[in-house]
């Protein structure tokens, strides 16, 4: 069944713009955050009722690693309650709920990649608040989608840091500035269009559950980053290797949270293409953007 109807919550943002494009041609809302603060049940009750989609997608998060840190409260707030709340509101309307969450709910220690199937043990604020607006999701039926991503990039930046990491590190290059990533920390860069449609995919085929939602193959920052400036005509840029401790981050973070996506094969959705692939698409943009 094809949807026809998709309101998006958080819409403004990096997968927000991927997603508007990605349902292009159906009818979407996109409240801006003003005008929808996530946490505002009854705001939310309100535009489910006025407009009526036939989905929600939920890109609305507080996803500042380190500032998760330091703000729990703010944290659970947006990532878990309000995520209970939409569920909730979703379920009772008979709309399908499509909320995002993060390879951040796993502690990168299991020494492969993870699996839908496989248990959370988040180590942060950010993935403890993701993991419980996973499970809050869960306990208002089956008609829901949980989109497990990591490390998204594209051309539009995030609104927290307002820049991809990626733009802004190619920038550098381009200025003939160093750059160093991280070595040991080990991931799925996903491009934030081929997930965007792999979640139109999902909804489409009413593949209700958890689902990883990341680029093929797993990278560090550091290799990620020498294999876009190799693919930039930037292979000469100056790019040191750094372990993830010596930059003396107190947050602890997942050193190894590549996912593996075990369910699309069942709901008859081919699987994303590799990161490799990612970074061609994304400097295809990004390059026809500079034209
Ligand atoms: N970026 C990554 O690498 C990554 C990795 C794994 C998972 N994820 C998850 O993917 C989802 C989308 O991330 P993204 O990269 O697209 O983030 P983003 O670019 O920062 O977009 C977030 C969007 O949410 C809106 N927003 C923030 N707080 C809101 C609130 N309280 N009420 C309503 N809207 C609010 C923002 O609007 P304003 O800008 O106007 O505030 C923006 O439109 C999030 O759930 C995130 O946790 C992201």
């Amino acid at each position: 069944m094809t949807t026809r109807r998709v309101a998006i919550a958080g819409g403004s943002g990096q997968l927000g713009t991927a997603l508007r494009e990605a349902f292009a041609g159906r009818e979407v809302i996109a409240p801006s955050h003003a005008e929808l603060p996530f946490e505002d049940g009854e705001a939310l009750a309100e535009l489910l009722d006025r407009a009526r989609p036939d989905v929600l997608v939920n890109c609305a998060a507080f996803h500042h690693v380190d500032r998760c840190e330091a703000e729990p409260e703010r944290a659970f707030r947006l990532n878990a309650l309000a995520v209970d709340v939409a569920a909730q509101a979703c379920a009772a309307r008979g709309v399908t709920f499509v909320t995002v969450s993060t390879d951040y709910v796993f502690d990168g220690t299991l020494g492969r990649a993870y699996r839908e199937s496989d248990a959370v043990n988040p180590l942060t604020a950010y993935g403890a608040s993701k993991a419980a607006g996973e499970s809050l999701t869960r306990r208002h039926g089956e008609r829901h989608v949980i989109v497990r991503t990591s490390g998204v990039f594209g051309t539009t930046g995030t609104s927290s840091k307002g820049y991809t990491l990626l733009e802004k590190v190619l920038q550098q290059a381009e200025r003939g500035e160093p750059t160093r990533m991280v070595a040991d920390m080990v991931f799925s860069p996903s491009y934030a269009p081929h997930v965007a449609r792999a979640i139109r995919d999902l909804v489409d085929a009413q593949a209700w559950g958890t689902h990883h939602v990341t680029a093929a193959g797993a990278c560090s920052w550091y290799e990620f980053v020498r294999t876009a400036f190799a693919k930039a005509g930037l292979a000469n840029a100056a790019l040191e290797p750094v372990r993830y401790a010596e930059l003396h981050n107190p947050t602890r973070r997942p050193m190894y949270s590549s996912l593996e996506n075990t369910t699309f094969a069942r709901a008859g959705i081919a699987p994303l293409p590799s990161w490799e692939s990612a970074l061609d698409a994304f400097l295809a943009v990004r390059s026809a953007c500079s034209n």
